[in-house]
């Protein structure tokens, strides 16, 4: 438990030895002043409270109390007072002070009040920091980028996040459609509520009823006793519909159903409970397409697509590819022990060249594996994987012909190691080398992994 930190400014010794004996226990520090010098030194923002007498030599009370808050806004005073001049108390709490106690001052009463007055120090403390470790994990801290694109999406995210209005979130596969969904449920009214994902593609096409709308005891065999669905456990939080497109027509249906009415059936029960739960969508796959083919209930469709966000593809934000590896660097090199200090230039120039079908999920993937496999202070194109790198022709900046020939030759020799597995015996039958000569160049190519 952290030290109450008491300030006395004070110039009566009497006073000084009253305070003594009431803050004696170690839990207490206590710290003592005499004048307006003393008083400006021994502050500190840790100060849970600081004892003010009024009549100071050479100046006043007050005029402390204001010096002190001009460097500490957050500073807590209790101001004692002379019996009988209790006006320039009055005043001090105008001026945001927080209470006055007359001299002479009873001494259980003087630490009662010292007391509340940390404890509601303390309160105040736990409440911004919880807040603050809230907003670190739902804030925009966690998604990064900085390309114009991805700014206009979380400028809609903030637009829309506090209505309660659906929102279909659209884009390629490990584009961040999830990262988005869970940005607008914490910026969202609902944020202290749950955010619960259904993905219904891993889900056998029987179950989909019970889990979401719940069941009650006896509903059929095995339903041993009631069971709450997804929307009931969700009530007043968000639902995340993952991999939409996969709902059956019924399930479909029903889900509509839900959004229109705001209320769910249990499957087994005739009563109906009212439901508040804001409803998110994702899809990788044109939705539209399959409206046109009579796969998606177009109702629905348009009843979830009431705002649109896309996630464009990473190949159409570049900008934003170092961001990402440098943090997802950073990241796992703390995760795993690795003293990596960057990237080298030609390692950033084949991310920056590669199309990344699987966008940033597939990024993230290629740092860690650049991150286990390298075993020099800086990231080198040869921790990537061939497909990365692609096997293209040597560039100017890879040097002269001997740099060249030799970038090539660490590709060829990658490519065929990954694709053995790194046996190295098999990739020299593939490559028609000797065991021994595939070896000396994979040391002289400082081919690691
Ligand atoms: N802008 C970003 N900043 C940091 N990390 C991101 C960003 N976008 C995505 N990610 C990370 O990339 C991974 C994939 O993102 P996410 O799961 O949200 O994608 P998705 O679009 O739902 O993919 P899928 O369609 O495959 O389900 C996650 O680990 C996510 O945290
Ligand atoms: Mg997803």
């Amino acid at each position: 438990m952290r030290k109450k930190i008491v300030h006395l400014v004070d110039d009566e010794i009497v006073i000084h030895d009253i305070f003594k004996r009431i803050f004696q226990e170690p839990e207490y520090e206590l710290r003592i002043s005499e004048n307006k010098a003393q008083a400006k030194s021994n502050h500190s923002s840790d100060v849970d409270v600081v004892i003010m007498d009024q009549m100071i030599p050479g100046s006043s009370g007050l005029e402390i109390f204001k010096e002190l808050k001009k460097d500490d806004p957050q500073v807590r005073v209790i101001f004692l007072t002379a019996f009988g001049t209790i006006e320039a108390a009055i005043e001090a709490i105008r001026q945001g002070a927080l209470d006055y106690l007359q001299k002479p001052f009873n001494n259980v009463e003087l630490r009662h009040r010292v007391e509340r007055v940390v404890k509601e120090r303390r309160l105040n403390q736990e409440n911004t920091q919880l807040k603050r470790a809230l907003d670190d994990r739902f804030g925009f801290e966690n998604i990064i980028g900085r390309s114009p694109l991805l700014k206009k999406v979380l400028g809609i995210v903030e637009s829309v996040a506090d209505s309660n209005s659906t929102v279909l979130i659209t884009g390629e596969s490990g584009t961040g459609k999830e990262l988005i969904a869970k940005a607008i449920h914490s910026h969202s009214n609902r944020r202290a509520m749950p955010f619960s994902p259904f993905n219904s593609s891993n889900i056998p096409a029987n179950l989909f009823e019970s889990l979401l709308f719940g069941y009650k005891k006896g509903a059929y065999t095995g339903a041993v006793a009631d069971k709450k669905g997804i929307f009931e456990e969700a009530d007043g939080g968000t639902i995340f519909f993952d991999e939409i497109a996969n709902l059956s027509d019924e399930t479909q249906s029903k889900i509509l159903r839900v959004l229109q009415e705001k209320e769910i059936q249990p499957l087994g029960g005739s009563q109906i409970k009212k439901v508040d739960v804001r409803v998110l969508a994702a899809t990788n796959i044109d939705l539209m397409a399959r409206v046109k083919g009579g796969e998606f209930r177009e109702d629905l469709y348009y009843r979830l697509n009431i705002i649109n966000i896309h996630l464009p593809p990473l190949r159409e934000r570049k900008e934003d590819i170092p961001l990402l590896a440098e943090a997802f660097l950073k990241r796992f090199a703390r995760e795993n022990g690795k003293a990596i200090k960057g990237m080298g230039a030609k390692f950033l120039r084949q991310l920056m060249d590669y199309n990344w079908p699987g966008n940033i999920r597939e990024l993230q993937n290629a740092m860690l594996r650049a991150v286990l496999l390298s075993n020099s202070e800086t990231l080198e194109p040869e921790s990537l994987a061939p497909e990365i790198l692609g096997l293209r022709a040597p560039r100017p900046d890879d040097g002269g012909f001997n740099e060249r020939v030799d970038a090539y030759k660490r590709q060829l020799i990658v490519e065929t190691l990954e694709r053995t597995n790194w046996v190295q015996k098999k990739a020299a039958e593939e490559l028609q080398l000797k065991p021994s000569t595939l070896y000396e160049l994979i040391k002289r190519l400082r081919i690691g992994k």
